[in-house]
């Protein structure tokens, strides 16, 4: 859903004692957030964390199956393994969505596959690199397995994720992801708040908390929600920004909103996505709330909060989808005026109720909605943008830009990207940037050095 390049942590030569792997990521954050656990078990086991398939013994893969591009890349990367593992021989671990769903049919695809790990099985995964045979785990537990937080390998030292629950009950009709990470289950408040005390006093600034359907969260011990949650953990010292993904809209309450609006450290900042603008898409989508009700969420939370900024998810050319619904998204993109969008062209997936209907939308007419919507989108990011020239803000230094490595990287409260220069070394600081100039997709800028 959302990616930024930084240059992370220095490379390590390796020790050639200890065995290596070297994880590849695909998709969203909780797959960030599971190889940084499965980073952090396998180091707990003696192994290293290696730069390359080239000097590795294992390398894991884990897989996204939300769409069908991402399964494309998934598998051209396998084609390009199976070459360098004839040659260094090391074992292949597919983790994740894919492994879920495809489970054995795996080994009968890619023959060069060791080991196949369902999203709920990466624990096992120590045990099970320890056999020479071929091995799959994709078995459902119908609850929260709390894994030791101690041993997650972060990739920041600054911004952690935290997730707080897995697997989502809304069986949207396009989507896989009730399929392959199961139904909710929900993390205990107390082991929650007590990583993110351990996160704040190690000096993270940020926690971004983490669920496929977080509006729904309840504490299963004392079936708090999600907004009492948030309040507690803006009591944490030391802690400066809260985030929280992925938000649903039938399910965002005035609770939750009055808690951004009033804990400080909530930022006012939120990722709803609405999928389409048209009445008749969102009711064949199963999305649970028409056009009007979301638009009603969006005045709620800009009258609690004026200066919140907004993203979505688009999806284009869902079966049946006419020029006048895709008008309607156009319109409500005009509406609401979203910070960012993430938007794609629909795929039909594996086990959905949507896989069954005609995909009736010819390519070529998903292609132009996409390039419209997002040409609309730059235009307003643009305008957006323009707000934050001359301003200072505070920025979260996440490191160097990957593009520019003279200026540094991080992002504001509203979780832009923001560029910028400064001779004194910011990184994983939160310091003040003054905005001299700003694109569509990032703002830049110049440190203000008396906030370091
Ligand atoms: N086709 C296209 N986009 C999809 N998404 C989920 N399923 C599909 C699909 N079948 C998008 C949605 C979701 C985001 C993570 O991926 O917009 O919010
Ligand atoms: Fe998929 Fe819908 Fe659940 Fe989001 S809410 S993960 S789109 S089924």
């Amino acid at each position: 859903m959302d990616e930024m390049e930084v240059i992370g942590n220095q490379k390590e030569k390796p020790d050639s004692t200890r065995p290596t792997f070297f994880i590849h990521t695909f998709g969203c954050q909780m797959n960030e957030s599971d190889s940084e656990h499965i980073a952090g078990l396998l180091t707990s086991y003696g192994w290293q964390k290696g730069n390359c398939p080239e000097e590795s013994n294992l390398v894991i893969i884990n897989t996204c199956a939300v769409r069908a591009k991402s399964v494309d890349k998934f598998f051209s990367l396998l084609g390009r393994l199976k070459e360098i593992k004839k040659k260094r021989g090391f074992k292949i671990a597919v983790v994740g969505c894919v492994a879920q769903l495809e489970g054995e049919e795996l080994f009968k695809l890619q023959p060069h596959i060791d080991y196949v790990i369902g999203p709920d099985n990466y624990l096992e995964l120590p045990k099970i690199i320890d056999h020479k045979e071929k091995i799959t785990s994709t078995t459902w537990s119908g609850h929260w397995r709390e894994h030791p937080y101690s041993l997650i390998r972060r990739e920041s030292q600054v911004s952690a994720y935290v997730p707080i629950m897995e697997g989502c009950n809304n069986f949207c009709t396009y989507c896989i992801v009730p399929f392959v990470r199961g139904r909710e289950k929900y993390r205990p408040a107390r082991f929650i708040l007590e990583e993110i005390k351990a996160l704040a006093d190690r000096g993270f600034l940020e926690v971004q908390l983490l669920g496929q359907s977080i509006t729904s969260y309840r504490d299963p011990e004392s079936n708090q929600s999600l907004a009492d949650l948030l309040r507690q953990v803006a009591q944490i010292n030391n802690l400066k920004w809260i985030r929280f993904i992925t938000s649903h809209p039938k399910n965002l309450t005035r609770e939750i909103a009055q808690a951004m609006a009033e804990e400080k450290k909530i930022c006012r900042q939120l990722h709803l996505p609405v999928q389409a603008g048209s009445n008749s898409i969102l009711k064949r989508m199963n999305r649970g709330y028409t056009r009007e009700e979301y638009l009603e969420k969006i005045a709620m939370l800009k009258e609690l909060m004026p200066e919140i900024s907004l993203s979505t998810d688009i999806i284009v050319g869902f079966p049946g989808e006419s020029e006048k619904d895709f008008e309607d998204t156009l319109r409500l993109l005009e509406e609401v005026r979203f910070t960012n969008i993430f938007s794609f062209r629909y795929s039909p997936r594996p086990l959905t109720a949507a896989s069954q209907w005609p995909d009736d939308v010819p390519f070529e007419v998903k292609r132009r909605r996409l390039i419209e919507l997002q040409s609309l989108q730059k235009k307003i990011q643009l305008e957006i943008n323009a707000n934050f020239a001359g301003r200072i803000i505070d920025v979260l230094c996440l490191g160097r830009s990957q593009k520019t490595p003279h200026l540094y990287c991080g992002r504001n409260e509203a979780h832009q990207v923001v560029n910028f220069s400064s001779s004194l070394e910011v990184t994983n600081k939160m310091v003040k940037v003054k905005i001299t100039s700003f694109g569509p997709y990032s703002l830049h800028g110049e440190i203000v050095p008396e906030s370091i």
